[in-house]
């Protein structure tokens, strides 16, 4: 079973202001789908603090899966992609392309989230959109494929040949 880490990025979850919802709702969803979610944590949007916390999960290897929620959109504190750059060696683009292209036939604010997704060591970073319906809908439109890209990065699959799907 690999482990999965959820990280709240905002600042108002993170002063008490608001109570997270989104995070609890995207680790319901990945236990859902068989992942151990092992760590939860919600920072404010400041770059800094959010690759750190992208950092220790995967250089420590807490988690295989560490998807983020919050930041990825216009407003001038939203830096969540930025930070996810800065701390991924090797980027997945198809992941946010395809999140965007299936949250496109529900809404076209869709183009408006900046959420990136990649790899630092042996975990892949999947940013999503803050709120909950954004979050679920992002993350129901790449869950399924997520398994075998990850059966890639651990290793434990060197090739996808004859796979159900
Ligand atoms: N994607 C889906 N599937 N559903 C949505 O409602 N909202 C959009 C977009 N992606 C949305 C979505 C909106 S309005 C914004 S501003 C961006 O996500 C960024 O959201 P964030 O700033 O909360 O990260």
């Amino acid at each position: 079973m690999y482990h999965a880490a959820v990280l709240t990025v905002s600042d108002r979850s993170f002063a008490g202001e608001r109570p997270d919802t989104a995070g609890p709702l995207v680790a319901q969803l990945l236990e859902e789908a068989g992942y151990q979610v092992v760590c939860t944590a919600i920072v404010p949007d400041v770059q800094p603090q959010i690759e750190a916390f992208l950092k220790d999960t995967a250089d420590r290897q807490v988690a295989q899966l560490l998807v983020t929620t919050g930041g990825t959109g216009f407003a001038p504190r939203d830096v969540t992609p930025e930070a996810t750059l800065a701390v991924c060696q090797r980027l997945t683009p198809g992941i946010p392309e395809a999140m965007r292209y299936a949250s496109m036939q529900v809404t076209n604010r869709a183009m408006l989230s900046r959420a990136q997704a990649g790899i630092r060591g042996g975990t892949l970073i999947i940013n999503l959109p803050g709120s909950p319906k954004a979050a679920r809908e992002n993350l129901e439109a790449v869950l399924p494929a997520l398994r075998h890209g990850l059966e890639m990065l651990s290793g434990r699959r060197a090739d996808c040949a004859k796979l159900p799907g």
